[in-house]
């Protein structure tokens, strides 16, 4: 007897089984999480990953679009996928993921003709029906945002990094709207992923010997799930393991919640270190960025955080040469930098994004050679500003998580501080995941170099700092 089956259905599952595929990730924490996720879903399909680009049948990029210099890096590398489909290999499959793919939509398909695939941030879960669809000859799109995706019961693969430290997407989306930023357009609305979901995620990291977690979201201070606010989750998640380093990020100093101060004070695996974009030093800038606090504002807040957190390290996001940035105006950023004395900075110059309020309403009047001067400017600051800060750490001792080999030289380990400074020391015996104290000997305004006293423990090394404050 001859048993019936569905043609298109096994055809499907056959071909999928045996191929091989290979990401490549652009643009932030969160689309590298996000790359997980899909890892995940591939893998649960039969998909195994494969080293390189070269040796993959299936080909994605997870894009970025924050700046038109991220989404030129992609289309040189599109290009070169193109140039891999040769006679031999006519039916690899090039698919475009991430932000770019919900930006430029089917026009991939139709101006280029350099993918076979698009799928926005939150159609991950259609891949492996996309997929079937470009088997059947067909190009396949699916850029739907929804209002709801969370991915919260894919546990992602992580094949890639370190096994120490891991990023935990807490949120997605973001419905802040400043009005130079792309990301709302491309990730959709603000949602938050339930608690236990991921409190469940950390403990199951915490039980593979992670030991560090940084949870991830536009704004993390807009968590809200079931009623758990951010400092709550944060709290829970301090509680999986007290060995386990929790770090979180971005920050939007427009509601930073003081019980969330008090939960970084009370839980010593709560990193001293806050992510918290100011973008311009400028009241008037801040305004026109739709960024709903003025200067004073956001130094008061700094001031509160750091009486609040003695030895807090602060970092933050500058744009230089934003519509209608007057000199003054790109000193008063110079000026709030050198005034918080940051300790890491990520600075852009300017770069105009379709549909965006500044696209729409102001002119990107800035010449490039300015903001690009102007950009230059508040690098060298910052570099001194960090040269001067890392030095004052030279004498002290720091506990650091040791996270690889040092790119420099293999005989030392590279991990970071609390603080979340790099620190390079003496591999001796230690290994990765082991937490030591050290001595900061020497430094740049990138690292710090240090002398391995002893390995210890989160509880050991605070319990320890607090008995040596002087007592009154
Ligand atoms: N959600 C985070 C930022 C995510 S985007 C926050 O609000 O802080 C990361 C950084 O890219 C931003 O903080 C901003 O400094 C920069 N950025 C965003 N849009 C940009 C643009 N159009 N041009 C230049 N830099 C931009
Ligand atoms: Fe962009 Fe502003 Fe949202 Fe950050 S908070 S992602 S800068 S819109
Ligand atoms: Fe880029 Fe999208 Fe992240 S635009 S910065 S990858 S949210």
């Amino acid at each position: 007897m001859i048993k019936l089956i569905n043609p298109h259905k096994s055809r499907y599952i056959l071909n999928v089984e045996s191929k091989k595929f290979f990401i490549e990730t652009y643009g932030c924490q969160m689309n590298f999480a996000d790359t997980e996720i899909v890892q995940s879903i591939m893998t649960e399909r039969g998909m195994k990953p494969a080293d390189d680009a070269e040796a993959a049948d299936i080909i994605f990029i997870n894009t970025c679009s924050i700046r038109d210099n991220a989404e030129r890096k992609v289309w040189d590398r599109l290009k070169y996928f193109k140039s891999l489909k040769t006679k031999k290999h006519q039916d690899k499959v090039v698919g475009v993921l991430g932000c770019m793919a919900e930006r430029i939509r089917e026009k991939f398909l139709e101006e280029k003709k350099l993918v076979d695939l698009v799928v926005g941030p939150d159609a991950y879960r259609d891949i492996p029906r996309l997929l079937a669809e470009v088997e059947d000859g067909r190009k396949a799109v699916n850029v739907l945002l929804s209002l709801e995706e969370t991915y919260a019961d894919i546990t992602p693969v992580r094949v890639t990094g370190n096994g120490v430290t891991s990023f935990v997407s807490i949120m997605r989306g973001c419905d802040n709207m400043c009005s130079f930023c792309v990301v709302p357009f491309t990730r959709g609305r603000e949602r938050s992923r339930s608690a236990d979901s991921i409190i469940q995620e950390i403990q199951q990291l915490s039980d593979n010997g992670y030991k560090e977690v940084t949870v991830l979201g536009q704004n993390v201070n807009s968590y809200k799930a079931d009623g758990v606010s951010f400092a709550d989750l944060m709290y829970r998640a301090s509680m999986v393991n007290p060995e386990m380093r929790v770090r979180f990020s971005t920050s939007h100093p427009k509601d930073f919640p003081d019980e969330l101060l008090h939960v970084i004070n009370e839980r010593p695996n709560i990193c001293n270190y806050i992510h918290i974009p100011a973008q311009s030093g400028s009241s008037e800038v801040l305004k026109r960025m739709r960024r709903p606090y003025t200067r004073e504002e956001y130094l008061e807040l700094i001031d509160h955080m750091t009486n609040l957190i003695p030895g807090v390290s602060l970092s933050t996001d500058i744009i230089t040469g934003f519509c209608g940035e007057t000199e003054k105006q790109h000193l008063e950023t110079m000026s709030l930098m050198a005034q918080v004395r940051y300790d890491l900075a990520y600075m852009f110059a300017y770069s105009e994004r379709e549909r965006t309020l500044a696209h729409r309403k102001y002119e990107d009047d800035i010449p490039e050679e300015i903001k690009k001067r102007r950009l230059s400017e508040i690098i060298d600051q910052q570099m001194n500003i960090q040269e001067e800060n890392n030095l004052k750490e030279v004498g002290k001792r720091h506990l650091v998580l040791v996270e690889n080999t040092s790119k420099r030289n293999e005989n030392q380990l590279s991990g970071r501080t609390d603080t979340n400074k790099m620190v390079v020391f003496d591999r001796l015996d230690f290994v990765r995941g082991d937490y030591v104290e050290v001595e900061i000997t020497g430094s740049t305004s990138a690292t710090l170099f240090a002398k391995p006293i002893r390995k210890s423990s989160i509880q050991e090394f605070y319990a320890a700092e607090t008995t040596a404050l002087p007592t009154v």
